[in-house]
This record gives structure tokens, sequence and C-alpha cells, in this order.
């Protein structure tokens, strides 16, 4: 079970879209997805049509100590789409921070990895959405995965944002001793704007490889799948910004 975490401490960028996407893409080719929403503003579980008044995955932070894999199924929410569910997020999430207070922060910042290992053999994909806060949520979302996606978008405030974000995750990775293979991936592209241009350029002269070939452009049809609650590898299949997400996926072997 391969875990993803989509983060950028920046709102805005396409966070939330690149999840569901890729979600959609993945179940299409018939991988198990899980979708988490870690962020406590709930777009992700809002796009899904869910309920965010129930406590859903705080209710699992509220009881990670004793947590078993029949409580946190009970918890997961099937989607109308073959092969995707969801873990969802609810206001109250953002009082998790207070939650580790109560014990000196002792061993918060791995209880979504715990959550994720007892599902173990039911999924084949977990892709984690996360909010711009830096706090125990992000760092839980961060030290589960087994690779980043930190989306870009393609103006120059935005680099300021993936600073930050990088300094984070230089932070997570020390405290763990470990490496964590992150891609840049330039969204909100406008290709008939220099300051897109511009930045895209200037991305790629400063992260190299990091940053993936793929770019994501500006495509309206985003909005109306998001209007419509349908994933947008569903609502508008071929339409170029879906093909973008396809295309990445295709680069790293992940879709024939
Ligand atoms: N490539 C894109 N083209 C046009 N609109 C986009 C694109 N990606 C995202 N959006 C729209 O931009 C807004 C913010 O995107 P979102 O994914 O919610 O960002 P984040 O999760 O980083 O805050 C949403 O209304 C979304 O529909
Ligand atoms: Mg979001």
């Amino acid at each position: 079970m391969q875990k993803w975490t989509v983060a950028n401490q920046k709102g805005g960028v396409g966070k939330t879209t690149t999840v569901i996407t890729l979600a959609g893409l993945l179940a299409e080719a018939g991988q198990r997805v899980l979708m988490v929403d870690m962020d406590p503003q709930a777009s992700l579980t809002q796009y899904l049509g869910q309920n965010c008044e129930l406590p859903h995955l705080f209710g699992l932070f509220r009881d990670r100590q004793d947590l078993n894999a029949e409580r946190v199924r009970q918890t997961l929410v099937t989607l109308p789409w073959v092969g995707m569910s969801l873990l969802a997020a609810s206001p109250l999430l953002a009082t998790v921070e207070k939650l580790g207070a109560q014990q000196g922060g002792m061993g918060m910042g791995k209880v979504l990895g715990d959550i994720l290992q007892m599902l173990e053999n039911d999924f084949d994909r977990v892709l984690i959405d996360t909010s711009p806060t830096l706090g125990v949520l992000l760092v839980n979302a961060l030290a589960c995965a087994d690779r980043l996606i930190l989306p870009v978008q393609t103006e120059f405030l935005a680099l300021k944002g993936l600073e930050r974000m990088l300094r984070t995750l230089g932070m997570v990775m020390r405290s763990q001793q470990r490496d964590l293979p992150y891609m840049i991936l330039p969204t909100l592209y406008d290709k008939r704007t220099l300051a897109s241009q511009q930045c895209l350029q200037q991305l790629r002269q400063t992260y190299g490889e990091a940053v993936a070939t793929v770019v994501i452009g500006i495509d309206t049809r985003f909005r109306d799948a998001s209007q419509a609650g349908v994933p947008p590898s569903l609502f508008g299949a071929h339409s170029r910004g879906v093909q973008a997400y396809r295309e990445w996926l295709q680069q790293q072997g992940e879709l024939p």
C-alpha cells in the first residue's frame, strides 16, 4: 500500500484537485484507492458530498489509544465510484493539536501512520490531502508518506510557499532520519502569460529534476467537476487538465 501525500503550505495551489484527480485515475485503472482528508477545512470531504459534521478521522485521533482495524474500517466512507473510499475530515480536526498538548505532544506525530497500517491489506494506494497550516496534522501526513507531491502554482509568490514547504520537509526528514522523495508539480499554468512562463523556468532552474516535466494547465473543467461533486476523471475524462494528470501518472509508471 503506497502512500502519497499532497502538500504545500500555500492554499489554492491545487492540492485537493490533485488528490481527487489522481484518485479517480488510479481507481479507473483498477486500484483500490483511499483518500484521506487531513484538512480541517474539509474541502475534499465537501467536494465528495460527505457530511463533515461527523467526527470521522478526528474520532480516530481522539481514540488513538484503543484503535483496531474494525473500528478504522467502520470510519471509512465508501464512495459511489468503484475503487474509491474516503477518510473524511471535520472542522474538529483543528483541535488535534490540543489532544497532543494534553500529553505533552508525545507520540502525536505518527497517529495517521498507525491508522493506515491497519488498512494495509484493504487498499493499493492512499492519497493524503493536507492543510497549508504547519502543525501536527501536516507532520502526520508527511511522516507516514512514501512519497510527496508538491503542487506549485506557476506564479512568483508561490515560490516562497515552496521554500517554506521544503524547510518543513527537511525538518521531518531529519527527525525521522530518512529520505522522503518528492516531486514538484507545476499547476494552474497559463501558457499565454509571461509570468507563468518565467515562473516555470525559474522552478526548473532552481529545482531541476524534482520538477515534473508535465505541467497542469488552467482548465475550467476542474471547477465544474467540483461543483458537480464528481472526480474530474469521470466528469471530463478527456479534458486537457485530466489528460495532463494522466500523462504524469504514465511517466511515473503508474498507468499503462
Ligand atoms: N489546473 C486547474 N485549472 C483551473 N482551476 C483549478 C486547477 N486546479 C485547481 N483549480 C481550482 O482552483 C481552486 C483551488 O484548488 P484546490 O485544489 O482546492 O487548491 P488547494 O487544495 O491547494 O487549496 C479550486 O476552485 C479548483 O477547482
Ligand atoms: Mg485543499
